[in-house]
């Protein structure tokens, strides 16, 4: 099996389910340039493996990702189409096979917008959620503009994308972006369990349906990440986002 390019990011084949790890702990799981690379790859290795059925997304036990590496946010490059970040976004908005996010910890950022693109969500209880982008300066990312209002209505996706506030599993699960909210030592495994049974269904069918479900979202989806990685790169220059970069980069070095 094609092993991952990045050491931060695992490919396991678990029988018929393809699980994807991020596990860089010593920096609660933020997502280098390098990492969705890896990303984007796993998602494309499992999509064309004939034995896979199903991919299962988590991060560590006690983290699922904090989001773009705020390192990423200072560089005057501004994200392209091109950039490994937005071949991730395409990657799992486009993939046939089932997605299951499994979350532990915070899932923030990308952490959060990632999980819009999945298929089954499971959560821990202890585990929160946030849409930071406006607190630092940005806009919404990876869809999330059309998605969020598309899953839990308007009200809700302004509450969660305009404040940029944490919320809770639970709350997650009432806004309907997480299946079900399970203790932190349970997620995994549940999520395994729900992977395994959907990965026994006859697979033409589950994909079949799952394109049924998204059909006509995909296309939506394409021009949203277009217009917001448009949006995104402006504000990323602006002297707002970049003295928010600056100070949570100092708060490091202080
Ligand atoms: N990018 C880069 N480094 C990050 C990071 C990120 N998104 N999130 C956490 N880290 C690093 C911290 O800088 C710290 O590194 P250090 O030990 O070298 O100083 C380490 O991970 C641990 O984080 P720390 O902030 O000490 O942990 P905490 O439990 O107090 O807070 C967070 C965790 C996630 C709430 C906080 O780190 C945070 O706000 N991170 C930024 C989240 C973010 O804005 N993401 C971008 C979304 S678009």
């Amino acid at each position: 099996m094609t092993s991952s390019n990045d050491p931060h990011i695992h490919y396991i084949k678990d029988k018929a389910v393809f699980i994807i790890q991020i596990d860089r702990p010593e920096k609660k799981n933020a997502l280098t340039q390098g990492m969705y690379k890896a990303l984007a790859d796993g998602v494309k290795t499992a999509e064309s493996d004939p034995e896979v059925g199903v991919i299962l997304i988590r991060g560590t036990d006690d983290c699922f990702t904090s989001g773009n590496d705020v390192n990423d946010f200072v560089s005057s490059q501004s994200p392209s189409n091109e950039r490994p970040s937005v071949a991730f976004m395409k990657a799992i908005a486009h993939a046939r096979k089932p997605l299951i996010g499994a979350v532990n910890g915070l899932a923030i950022g990308i952490g959060t917008t990632m999980l819009m693109h999945c298929d089954l969500v499971y959560a821990a209880q202890d585990s929160y959620l946030q849409l930071p982008f406006t607190k630092l300066g940005l806009c919404p990312e990876a869809g999330s503009s059309f998605l969020a209002p598309h899953i839990m209505g308007h009200q809700r996706a302004a509450e969660l994308l305009l404040l940029g506030e944490r919320f809770s599993a639970s709350k997650a699960a009432e806004y309907g972006l997480v299946n079900e909210v399970l203790s932190s030592t349970e997620v995994v495994k549940f999520a395994l369990e729900k992977a395994h049974s959907l990965a026994a269904l006859p697979s033409e069918a589950v994909q079949t349906s799952k394109h049924l479900l998204k059909r006509n979202q995909v296309e939506m989806i394409d021009e949203t990440i277009a217009l917001e990685l448009v949006n995104f790169s402006r504000l990323l220059q602006s002297p707002d986002a970049q003295a928010i970069v600056q100070a949570f980069l100092a708060r490091k070095r202080g």
